[in-house]
Parts: C-alpha cells; sequence; structure tokens
C-alpha cells in the first residue's frame, strides 16, 4: 500500500461544469493522487475529461456505481477501461453484476471497486428498504460478493474497515467516503469518520469531496487534510 498520504487522498470533484472541475485539478495538481469523477460530471462532460487527464498520466476515477442487466455492465465497463481509467465502481448488491463487470474489464488494468453501503444509508434507511441485517453485516457479506468475482476493492464507511479486514482478508483495497475533517459539515453522509480515523482504521484509500471542494481556500483544506493523514500513518 502506498506510504504517501497524497496517493491516499482521491479528491470527489462534485461540481456543476467541467470547467470548475479544470479549476480545482489546476489549483490542487500533484497534491492529489488521483481525481474522482462522478455522476454530477459524468453527465455533463466528464467522460472526455477522464479521458484527458488519463492522457496525462493521472489516475482517474470513475464513480459511475453501475447497477444494470449484466450485458450493460459489461460493455460499459469495457468503455470505462477504454478510456484509461484507474478506478470504476459498481454496485456490489448481487454477484451477476460484478460477474459482469469483471467480464467487461477483460485483460486492462482497470480495477474495479464494489460499492457495498452506501455511506450516505443507516440502519434505518436498511430497514427501510427492507433490509433486516445492520449494515455492518452487509457490507461483510458484498465484500465477500466481490472478492468472489476477482474484484480489486471496495467502497465502504471506515467503521466498517475492520469487518471488512475480518470477512474478506487483506487482499482488497477498502476506499472510503464519509470522511469529515473535525468541524466539517456532514451533509447528506450518515457513517462518517475524520481523516486520521480512517487511516488507523486501515483504510487504502479516503475519499474526499465537499470539505475540499467547497472549502472557502480547497488548497489548504487538501494540505490539512494531507498533514492529518500523514500524521496517522506514523
Ligand atoms: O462530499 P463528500 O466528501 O461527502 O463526497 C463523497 C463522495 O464519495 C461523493 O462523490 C459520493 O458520490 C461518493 N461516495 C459515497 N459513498 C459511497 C460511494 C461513493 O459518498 N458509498
Amino acid at each position: 500500500m502506498a506510504s504517501k498520504a497524497s496517493q491516499r487522498l482521491i479528491v470527489a470533484l462534485d461540481v456543476p461544469t467541467v470547467e470548475e472541475a479544470r479549476a480545482l485539478i489546476t489549483s490542487l495538481g500533484k497534491m492529489v493522487g488521483c481525481y474522482k469523477i462522478g455522476l454530477e460530471l459524468l453527465i455533463t462532460g466528464g467522460g472526455d475529461l477522464a479521458r484527458e487527464l488519463a492522457e496525462d498520466g493521472m489516475d482517474v476515477f470513475i464513480d459511475a456505481k453501475l447497477l444494470d442487466i449484466p450485458r450493460t455492465v459489461e460493455r460499459a465497463t469495457a468503455n470505462v477501461a477504454e478510456m484509461g481509467a484507474k478506478f470504476l465502481t459498481v454496485h456490489g448488491h448481487d454477484r451477476q453484476t460484478l460477474e459482469a463487470a469483471a467480464a467487461g474489464r477483460g485483460k486492462s488494468d482497470l480495477k474495479l471497486l464494489a460499492v457495498t453501503v452506501l455511506t450516505s444509508v443507516d440502519g434505518g434507511d436498511l430497514a427501510q428498504q427492507g433490509v433486516a441485517i445492520p449494515a455492518e453485516d452487509l457490507v461483510a457479506q458484498r465484500a465477500k460478493f466481490a472478492k468472489q468475482a476477482g474484484f480489486d476493492g471496495v467502497v465502504a464507511s471506515p467503521a466498517e474497515v475492520g469487518a471488512i479486514r475480518q470477512a474478506v482478508g487483506s487482499k482488497l483495497s477498502i476506499v472510503t467516503p464519509g470522511i469529515r475533517p473535525a468541524g466539517a459539515a456532514k451533509g447528506d453522509q450518515k457513517r462518517v469518520a475524520s481523516p486520521a480515523t480512517a487511516i488507523k482504521n486501515g483504510a487504502d484509500y479516503l475519499v474526499i469531496g465537499r470539505p475540499i471542494t467547497q472549502a472557502e481556500d480547497p488548497k489548504a483544506a487538501t494540505q490539512a487534510i494531507l498533514d492529518e493523514i500523514k500524521k496517522a500513518l506514523k
């Protein structure tokens, strides 16, 4: 696992336009190991931006959270692999979807990550969806599906890192969104932790959006997070 703080940090480019995303990338540059392009940006030119960044040698994370019939998932994954992206997310609800993504990646270097349970969801929300088991157990179950399908990692809350390691061992990378430095607003996130806690729990990568993108000074906010990660890694 990467030991440098910057290689652990993935910044979510959750902004309305490609122009705003470009401005953030220009400002943060190589302070950040990887930039994540999610649905908001994918729908408005994010795919071309991803290709461009990959051509410039940057690590790009396509957070498409795929969930569709197997053929569609397979073809979409093949197109993301062709873009030159480093990571792609797929919802980890069921084996067929994960296996379709694994088939679509072919022999490319694309790393597949299964989204276990969204960090904006808690036990009450799961009950509303008809799911009777605790989030942590569901996360562990889906991590096992991901491992069986040949995935490279999972996305989960920092609180579930231990349960995942227990369920699937240390081979899968664990990517944790729901990161909030002290004093930052939670927004719609529910299962949250600080950057230091996520690292100390054993997360491999931290996905951080609003605490950086909506900060008055995104560069200073990024530096403070990097300092916190660095300290926690010692
Ligand atoms: O702004 P914030 O730091 O909450 O952004 C978190 C990012 O991680 C968002 O882009 C969101 O889509 C993504 N994400 C998440 N929970 C997951 C998977 C991805 O919050 N389980």
